[in-house]
């Protein structure tokens, strides 16, 4: 008898809450449900709530439902990760897991793991080994907790593999597997590139065609602090002058600007949040994204366009040293200058042509099948 029919299934809790862990995590919930010698519950914490920050990714997504909700909802970090804290341990006591699966850097995922960990429950961490660096970062602290509490780390890059080895994270624990956002967008671009989101667009910002404009998504903390927003926005008129840009507000940016009083001018479209296909959709087809999204940055060069981050470091390093994403700060005087200058037509195709390469050899779409791979291989025990 092979080991894997010899052995009990492996009872996985994996634990979601927001958008960018719903969309990352949908390809390799429905590998997993599909492998026998496994048996997973989803539980979602409920951290996103809203239809359009989270229902319609399950819908789009083919996205099954969870097993268990906590509804959680908003609030501080300290009550929400709190919350999310008491409520994977209770779930946890309830219907016992062999591990706990987690990805990326947010309250959920920190919530998720301690619990877990408390337990003496093995984590597995998706996306393991991101650093910013930058320790005042909330996804920062996070995510090196995260990674300090697991029992297995799957970095996406042998660079976020190398930040563990570098924090003392033994070799043995980790695996580089890839990104499991990338195997999303190549799935999902085809039926997404002609939503008539793209034409509506083009004609509220009277353009001639999506490779005139720019998208554009603003959500950090360190970006909508009310010193900081104004300046940003600033910056982003400055480019809307030249190239139109639309831009599906995140409720905590809406927020802030509402709050500010804080207008912009006709050459930015706001939008409310768009649901996964309709930002592929535009993704795809504008001249470059403007953004402070670890996801979509990723997502980008999955589908050709270039990034141009609005902030001044990023956890996904090789999008920046390959040339298919630049730096530019989240102040007027840095975003205009720099974006003007990469929003140019020679270096524009620089970065497409750089995007292309790059997409040729990494990002084989097989993310999250290396990930099922190695949950089989390092978690499955045969029956005593
Ligand atoms: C969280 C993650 C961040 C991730 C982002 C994606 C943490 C620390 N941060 O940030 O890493 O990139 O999700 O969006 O976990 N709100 C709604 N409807 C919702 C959810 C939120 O209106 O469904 C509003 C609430 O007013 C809330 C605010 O948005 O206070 C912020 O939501 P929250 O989940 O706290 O953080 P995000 O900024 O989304």
């Amino acid at each position: 008898m092979s080991a894997a029919a010899a052995a009990s299934p492996l009872r996985l809790l994996t634990v979601l809450g927001t958008r960018p862990e719903l969309v990352k995590l949908a390809p390799v919930i429905e590998l997993l449900d599909a492998e026998p010698a496994l048996r997973q519950r989803v539980l979602h914490t409920g951290q996103h709530y809203s239809y359009e920050m989270d229902a319609i990714f399950f819908a789009e997504l083919g996205l099954r439902a969870p097993d268990a909700a906590l509804q959680v909802g908003s609030g501080s970090h300290a009550s929400q990760t709190a919350a999310i804290l008491t409520g994977v341990e209770a779930e946890l006591v309830r219907t016992p897991a062999d591990a706990v699966l987690v990805l990326g850097d947010t309250n959920s995922t920190l919530g998720g793991a301690l619990a877990a960990a408390k337990l003496a429950v093995p984590v597995v961490h998706l996306e393991a080994g991101c650093r910013s660096h930058v320790r005042t970062m909330p996804e920062e602290i996070n995510r090196v907790l995260v990674d300090h509490c697991a029992a297995l780390l799957l970095a996406p890059s042998a660079e976020a593999a190398a930040n563990l080895r570098r924090e003392g994270i033994a070799d043995k624990d980790v695996a580089v597997v890839g990104s499991t956002s990338i195997d999303a967008a190549r799935r999902f671009v085809g039926p997404a590139r002609d939503r008539p989101i793209v034409g509506a667009v083009c004609a509220a910002l009277g353009a001639g065609g999506p490779a005139e404009l720019t998208l554009c998504t603003v959500h950090r903390a360190e970006n909508t602090e009310p010193d900081v927003l104004p300046d940003l926005v600033a910056g982003l008129e400055r480019i809307a002058e030249h190239y139109p840009l639309c831009w599906p507000l995140h409720p905590r940016t809406r927020k802030v600007m509402e709050a500010l009083d804080l207008r912009v001018s006709p050459r930015i479209h706001l939008l409310p949040p768009l649901g996964y296909l309709d930002i592929l959709a535009l993704l795809c087809r504008v001249r470059a994204l403007l953004t402070d999204s670890g996801g979509l940055q990723e997502e980008a060069y999955a589908v050709g366009t270039p990034a141009l981050l609005l902030r001044h470091e990023t956890e996904w390093t090789y999008l920046v040293d390959s040339g298919c994403a630049a730096l530019c700060g989240n102040r007027e005087a840095t975003i205009a200058p720099r974006a003007l200058a990469l929003l140019t037509e020679p270096e524009n195709r620089r970065m497409r042509a750089a995007a292309a390469r790059h997409a040729s050899t990494a990002g084989d779409g097989q993310a999250a099948a290396r990930i099922v791979t190695e949950i089989k291989k390092r978690l499955l025990r045969a029956t005593p």
